[in-house]
């Protein structure tokens, strides 16, 4: 791997081109979240004609600091970049991320081509153009346009959609999802989801990579490396221009070639990734990997007080190719005592419509400390019984005395305002907490579905080999 990739997660320096002084202008925007997300390196604003900015000296071109930069964020308009790109290469700077657009999107196809070539003559690598920047929690890097404090967790997410992605930031705050790194893309006239796939296949903080695809510049290799990631973590991809008319919108969107969908599809499902339908279940599932062991054996286990919830989420996960059995001897004794006479024993558990929160509460723990059972799935509907912020509470302070999950526990808790009260709480704990019972249960499917895709990646690449 390029090492001037990590140089987008992990800089030792960064300088801000056409940083400004004016808030809302992009230079400042960036220069303002890179100060205030906390990043620690050394940051230095570029602008001909400031000689402050934000506290920070500014500087007149990059070749003027001392010392050099490893990465230059470029926000001048598209016809000053190659000027700002070649006075960086000078002065060492390993990546450039370029914000700017006017490039292939608008067909400045041989600007975009001059721009990596000159770049690439100094060995200096682009993110972009046409981009909102990159983040990356561990180095408390935050050097974008999109929202500010967005939470550190596990999901890597690389997007080709800039406006989209910067949504998607927003939303992964209010809905407390953690992550890693989020990496527009844009053009991608250099660094590719490839490459980036390559760094993030060994980073610790990483343990799953989401990737909003309009297209791939180079399929085979995009394939081929994407299949030994997965070997090592998930790869969940929403495919954008999966339609006729849909493939027609990516073309004029980002310029990108959407191809077939029947290739596609059939080359995710060889290289063992995981197509989510939309950009819900992508996240779903990407917060489900991010946050839970995988499932310890294929036994799984539905603990459910409604019938009609259990019903959904037994079609949902036989979809997903899971045919639940019965629950182990030991389980059903166990859980008997909890329950009301007429519950039904069988899988999912039906602890009814009647039962305490201590009763769901402790039904849930039996299932999850039951050696014989790999994974459970908990679906609680809201009655006039129960309250779901005290069994959240409950629940919370359960898993912590058993110093955590050592299998995966997804849920579903359907009902009104309190219960959304209570899927906050253990988002945020780390429970991944659904609305709806075939969320849950999708999420839970696709942890089953990724490790029987990484058997057969895994076993493919030996017989290559
Ligand atoms: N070196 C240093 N500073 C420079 C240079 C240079 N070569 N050239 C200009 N500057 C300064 C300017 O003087 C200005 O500073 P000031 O505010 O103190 O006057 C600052 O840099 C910015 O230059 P402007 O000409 O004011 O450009 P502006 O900020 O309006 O726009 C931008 C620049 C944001 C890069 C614009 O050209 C652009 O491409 N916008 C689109 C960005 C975008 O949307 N990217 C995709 C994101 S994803 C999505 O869709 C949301």
């Amino acid at each position: 791997m390029d090492p001037s990739i990590s140089s987008i997660f992990n800089p030792k320096s960064i300088a801000v081109v056409g940083a400004s002084k004016t808030p809302g202008k992009i230079g400042y925007e960036i220069l303002s979240n890179i100060l205030g997300y906390g990043y620690g390196g050394k940051v230095y604003p570029v602008n001909p004609t400031a000689n402050e900015i934000l506290g920070l000296k500014c500087y007149p071109k990059v070749s003027s600091i001392p010392g050099g930069v490893d990465m230059v964020v470029i926000s001048v308009p598209a016809k000053s970049v190659l000027d700002v790109v070649e006075d960086a290469g000078n002065a060492g700077a390993k990546v450039a991320v370029v914000i700017s657009s006017g490039f292939k999107e608008v067909g400045n196809v041989a600007l975009e081509e001059e721009l990596v070539r000159k770049a690439r003559s100094y060995g200096m690598r682009v993110l972009g153009p046409n981009i909102f920047g990159v983040v990356y929690t561990p180095a408390r890097l935050n050097a974008s346009f999109g929202p500010r404090n967005v939470i550190p967790g596990g999901i890597a997410f690389i997007t080709q959609s800039g406006a989209l992605g910067i949504a998607l930031m927003g939303m992964t705050i209010v809905e407390r999802i953690g992550v890693s790194s989020i990496i527009s893309v844009g053009n991608k006239a250099d660094v590719d989801d490839a490459d980036l796939l390559q760094f993030l296949a060994d980073d610790p903080s990483t343990k799953v990579v989401l990737i909003y695809l309009e297209g791939v510049n180079d399929g085979r290799r995009f394939i081929k490396v994407a299949s030994e990631v997965i070997t090592k973590k998930p790869v969940v991809v929403i495919k954008a221009g999966r339609t006729e008319v849909g493939a027609k919108a990516v073309a004029s969107h980002t310029g990108s070639l959407a191809g077939n969908v029947v290739v596609y599809k059939v080359a995710f499902n060889q290289a063992g990734i995981l197509a989510a339908h939309n950009v819900e279940e992508a996240f779903d599932i990407s917060r489900t990997f991010a946050n839970l062991p995988f499932p310890t054996n294929e036994k799984l286990v539905v603990v459910t007080n409604g019938g009609g919830a259990g019903v959904l989420v037994t079609d949902t996960l036989a979809e997903y190719g899971i045919t639940l059995t019965n629950p182990p001897q030991s389980l059903v004794e166990q859980v008997r005592k909890l329950v009301p006479p007429f519950a039904s024993l069988a899988n999912p558990i039906d602890v009814t419509g009647m039962i305490s929160n201590e009763g769901y509460v402790n039904s849930l723990l039996a299932a999850l400390n039951n050696p014989e059972v790999g994974a459970v799935l908990g679906v609680y509907c809201q009655t006039a019984v129960t309250d779901p912020t005290m069994i959240a509470g409950m629940l919370i302070s359960k898993v912590k005395e058993m110093g955590g999950l050592n299998k995966p526990l997804a849920i579903a808790l359907i009902g009104g305002e309190e219960t959304y009260m209570a899927i906050k709480r253990l988002n945020d704990f780390g429970i991944p907490t659904f609305p709806m019972p075939e969320r849950a249960a999708t999420s839970i499917a696709s942890m089953y579905n990724y490790l029987r895709m990484r058997e057969s990646v895994i076993s493919r690449l030996k017989e290559l080999s």
